[in-house]
């Protein structure tokens, strides 16, 4: 394929090519673990964001890990998401989508190639789709037989969530039971508690009226897709199929793919490959996009102006977003680019604690979310939606809310396989402020 001419970066030296292609051959013959059709579905989705009638949350881990594939950890991240997609979607009365960086989120960008541990230099840790993160040398030798275990990763999670999506969880009727017990005896997990019970009474009112709530599939399941970084190009390759009914190419490791803030050249070869598949795809912008940068990705990406083929996902940092973003807005919307525009709050606000571990302060989460909605109001665009990073459990990883987690704090329980995330009592209020922010 051409993106193999194209200047790649943030790929892995595999030291075995017989074996990365010896992998690749056994991934390009299993079952697609997404179909084309969920893909479109995708689009359609995301359409109705781009148009303005619809909002987006994209949620989940900065990296899934291999050690971590257990059904509570699944379960409790997907109840976290629906959580805040009914705080959302109650609140501001909007139709929320729903897309986990999950089931695929496994290969991770570095800053520099290597790290040092102790006295030791080693090849920094790739995500679990490459190396291993235990600080060992050896351990750290990309080994291509990785990307094999994460489709089988892959496939284990989806099925479940399909199993939890499909299979009757998702029922509105049961919004109770995704407040968990840690997050119920608090203030969010109390206000959560009004909204379930409002619901309640809404689906009891619409059942006394003799509509019937069996049959409409609708509240009794979930729509929710699927995401990652498409940053290890073979992999994705290895995955891309044909599309029986439309002859089309569909990278079929996930319904949408990104590009990240490292990889998003237009000339290189990350943009090259997603260039060629139909599904939904993303490109972050961090602080140093230019306008014509974003208008040259809008151009290359989606050259067809399809309405939700395009994401674009900011994350400019709390005290840059409402300086760099109007320009950005500016030059997509005169060029006539029918985007999603979503926020990153995560990235551009991470920094490193006194007792050395990554962390963001939940102000600055909400802070970027609050300039990105300021600014979309301003140019009279809409702030289509959010992209964090988040766990269902009670980590102890991002300062800040509620509980006001303090630095002292960090070390209690920070699991993270990469990036700190929110958990689920800040999640929970962070989609409540997101809901007023979108009334507003
Ligand atoms: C990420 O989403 O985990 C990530 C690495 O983001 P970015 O490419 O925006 O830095
Ligand atoms: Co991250």
């Amino acid at each position: 394929m051409s993106w193999q001419t194209r200047p790649a970066t943030q790929l892995p030296e595999w030291p075995d090519p017989d074996a990365l292609s010896e992998a690749c051959s056994e991934l390009s013959i299993l079952p697609p673990l997404v179909f084309a059709g969920e893909a479109r579905t995708l689009t359609r989705s995301l359409q109705a964001v781009a148009e303005g009638r619809a909002f987006v949350l994209q949620a989940g881990d900065c990296a899934e890990s291999f050690a971590e594939l257990t059904a509570d950890l699944i379960r409790d991240k997907l109840k976290v998401i629906l959580q805040m997609a009914v705080i959302l979607t109650y609140g501001s009365g909007v139709p929320v989508v729903k897309i986990g960086r999950i089931a695929g989120q496994f290969a991770k960008p570095r800053s520099s190639a290597t790290e040092r541990v102790g006295d030791v230099e080693m090849p920094s840790f790739r995500g679990h789709i490459v190396n291993d993160d235990a600080p060992v040398p050896s351990g750290r030798v990309p080994d291509p037989r990785r990307m094999v275990r994460a489709y089988h990763h892959s496939a284990a999670t989806l099925n479940l969530l399909r199993a939890f999506t499909k299979g009757g969880f998702a029922d509105l009727s049961q919004v109770h039971a995704w407040n968990q017990e840690f997050v119920a005896s608090s203030a969010e997990g109390r206000q959560y508690e009004v909204i379930a019970g409002e619901i309640d009474r809404a689906l009891r009112f619409m059942r006394a009226c003799g509509i019937d709530l069996s049959a409409g599939a609708t509240i009794q399941q979930v729509d929710f897709f699927t995401s990652h970084e498409a940053l290890l190009l073979d992999y994705e390759e290895a995955l891309t199929r044909r599309d029986s009914l439309t002859g089309q190419w569909y990278d079929c490791s996930a319904h949408m793919l990104w590009i990240g803030e490292r990889t998003r050249d237009p000339d290189g070869a990350h943009v090259d490959f997603l260039s060629g598949v139909h599904n939904p795809i993303g490109v972050k912008l961090g602080p140093t996009t230019t306008p014509d940068e974003a208008v040259a990705l809008c151009e290359r990406l989606n050259p067809d102006r399809i309405p939700g083929r395009l994401t674009l996902i900011t994350r400019l940092g709390v005290s840059q977003v409402t300086t760099l973003l109007p320009p950005l807005l500016r030059a997509v919307t005169n060029a006539g680019h029918p985007v999603v525009w979503e926020c990153d709050p995560m990235h551009g606000n991470t920094f490193t604690s006194a007792g050395g571990q990554k962390t963001r302060h939940f102000d600055d989460v909400l802070g970027e979310i609050r300039g990105f909605f300021a600014v979309h109001r301003a140019e009279g665009t809409w702030p289509g939606g959010v992209h964090v990073e988040l766990t269902g459990d009670d980590v102890t990883e991002c300062l800040g809310g509620v509980e006001d987690i303090l630095e002292e704090h960090l070390p209690l329980r920070y699991t993270t396989t990469c990036d700190p995330r929110l958990n689920a009592r800040q999640s929970i209020d962070l989609a409540f402020k997101v809901a007023e922010l979108l009334r507003g």
